[in-house]
């Protein structure tokens, strides 16, 4: 019988004990190539949150911007440069003395200097030849390093580069004092193995320290990158979720969870950050995640059926990579209730909040989930009360907070005003309050309703069900009280106001009825 060799080399621990000898350098461009996703532009303030939390996830470069591309873009790279980050900070320059002076002018610690190199980009767009573009490039390179800077340099469009003509101008740039080149994989035609043979030879041809950075057009951004590393590169440019021109760059959780935990590579990442930082990054630049997003997405470490359940609660690594747990990238495992439920997982999360049932309840229970499972409906944590309770015989979850009226002004000459009256433990309570908008008024008048001032909405959002103006709003709001304890619940109505209200509401009273 054949023997496995390479699919089993990297979890040997040989293979991974050489590895760690190796710390490859994390280059973050979601402030740049990021920034350059179609659609996204990132408020400056917003800017420098996000430098400051790569910095505290522990990247070692920031490329802050493009500073000649615009006032703003140039005013965000100097302030970051001027915070006093651990990471290197970074500007962007193509190959004229203009830009390169505007990085300067911004005092970054290196500047990323690049020209095309490919027949194609070297024609089409700056016309010069090959020559012309090699002597441009080591001017370009001396002038940085004449001003005291680290150098970069990037051979735009590099993997469609003449191999011969690349490692001239390689060679020249760094006889003229450049510290590392970047290989863009500028249009993302790399697979893998002509990745390898790409690095490989250059740097048997020319020792020095090389960058990778992979564009995502057929899904290799990742595997590219990966495998620059094995084939020699000492740092990967990545962004935070993988934003990025067209179809993005390689994402930055994935690179350094890949390099560390599969391969065993040091990285300076402090990767209990990750999900934060992905978090922050989709909020501040508006490209929403999928739920199956590797490493930092809401499905990660979710467990559904039966089966999937049942072994992680026994053992987490049945199902999950083991290597790699919720906690390293500061995630949560969730046991997900749906038409795939077993006893198992429904019986954790009904223990997690303190209700008990006998095997009996816990049937009826679990057949009152699959229910729901089967309407196509996703079991909220609301939900799993109100079944509990109603089997159980506790006090059922509309008779702590029964919703009466909810009304509401808007317009463009009014301030958004809610009232909202309801019968809060039997007593008739009425409540008005305003808000920047109508949802916003009538949150604020529910949360005066009950009176609890601790709770805190930890999550919402609003997506519209199939589309046309008649859509159905599904509101999700993850609520939580002092206490620490946290619940998910869902209401969809097509009225959004009416769609957010019963969603906080029931997940008031989920949370009361859980303490
Ligand atoms: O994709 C690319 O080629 C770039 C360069 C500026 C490095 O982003
Ligand atoms: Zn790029």
């Amino acid at each position: 019988m054949n023997k496995l060799t390479r699919g089993v080399v990297f979890y040997a621990p040989e293979q991974k004990k050489q590895n760690s000898n190796r710390t490859i350098t994390i280059f973050d461009t979601t402030l740049r190539d990021g920034e350059q996703t179609p659609g996204v532009t990132i408020p400056f303030d917003k800017k420098i949150e996000i430098a400051s939390q790569l910095d505290k996830l522990g990247v070692d470069a920031i490329e802050a911007g493009f500073p000649i591309s615009s006032p703003g873009d140039k005013e965000s790279v100097k302030k970051i440069a001027g915070l006093g980050l651990n990471a290197d900070v970074c500007g962007l320059a193509r190959s004229v003395i203009k830009d390169i002076d505007a990085c300067i002018d911004c005092d970054v610690d290196m500047v990323h200097v690049f020209i095309p190199t490919s027949d194609v980009q070297r024609e089409y767009t700056i016309k010069k030849t090959r020559e012309e573009a090699l002597n441009s490039a080591v001017e370009m390179v001396e002038y940085i390093k004449s001003h005291g800077f680290k150098c970069m340099f990037s051979p735009m469009d590099a993997t469609r580069t003449d191999f011969e003509y690349l490692v001239e101008i390689v060679k020249a740039v760094k006889a003229a004092g450049c510290d590392i080149v970047n290989i863009p994989d500028t249009v993302g035609v790399m697979v893998p193995t002509s990745t390898y043979e790409l690095i490989y030879n250059l740097k048997k041809n020319v020792d020095m320290k090389y960058d990778m950075h992979c564009h995502n057009d057929f899904g290799l951004a990742n595997a590219n990158s990966i495998t620059a590393v094995e084939a020699g590169a000492d740092q990967v440019q990545v962004t935070v979720n993988g934003i990025g021109e067209r179809a993005g760059n390689a994402s930055l959780a994935e690179v350094v969870m890949a390099l560390s935990s599969i391969y065993g590579f040091k990285t300076n990442i402090k990767t209990e950050y990750l999900t934060e930082t992905s978090k922050m990054v989709e909020k501040y630049s508006g490209i929403k995640m999928p739920p199956m997003l590797p490493v930092c997405g809401e499905n990660a470490f979710s467990h559904e059926s039966g089966i999937h359940s049942q072994g992680v609660l026994a053992k987490s690594d049945t199902f999950e990579p083991g290597v790699m747990t919720p906690e390293m990238v500061g995630q949560k495992r969730r046991i997900v209730l749906g038409k795939h439920a077993g006893r198992h997982a429904v019986l954790q999360n009904l223990e997690a909040v303190n209700i008990h049932p006998t095997e009996e309840q816990l049937t009826e229970i679990l057949t009152k989930i699959k229910e729901i499972g089967d309407r196509g409906k996703t079991v909220t944590d609301a939900d799993l009360y109100v079944v509990a309770s109603v089997v159980l015989g506790k006090k059922g979850m509309d008779e702590a907070i029964k919703l009466k009226e909810v009304s509401v002004m808007t317009g463009n000459i009014v301030t958004p005003t809610a009232v909202i009256r309801a019968e809060v433990n039997g007593k008739e309570t009425i409540a008005a309050q305003t808000g920047v908008g109508p949802v916003d008024a009538a949150l604020r008048a529910a949360e005066e309703i009950v009176g609890d001032t601790t709770y805190k909405i930890e999550e919402f959002s609003i997506e519209a069900i199939a589309g046309g103006s008649d859509s159905l709003a599904r509101v999700t709001i993850v609520l939580a009280n002092e206490r620490g304890k946290s619940v998910t619940a869902k209401s969809a109505n097509a009225d959004i106001v009416m769609a957010s209200v019963e969603a906080l509401i029931n997940a008031m009273n989920a949370l009361a009825g859980m303490d």
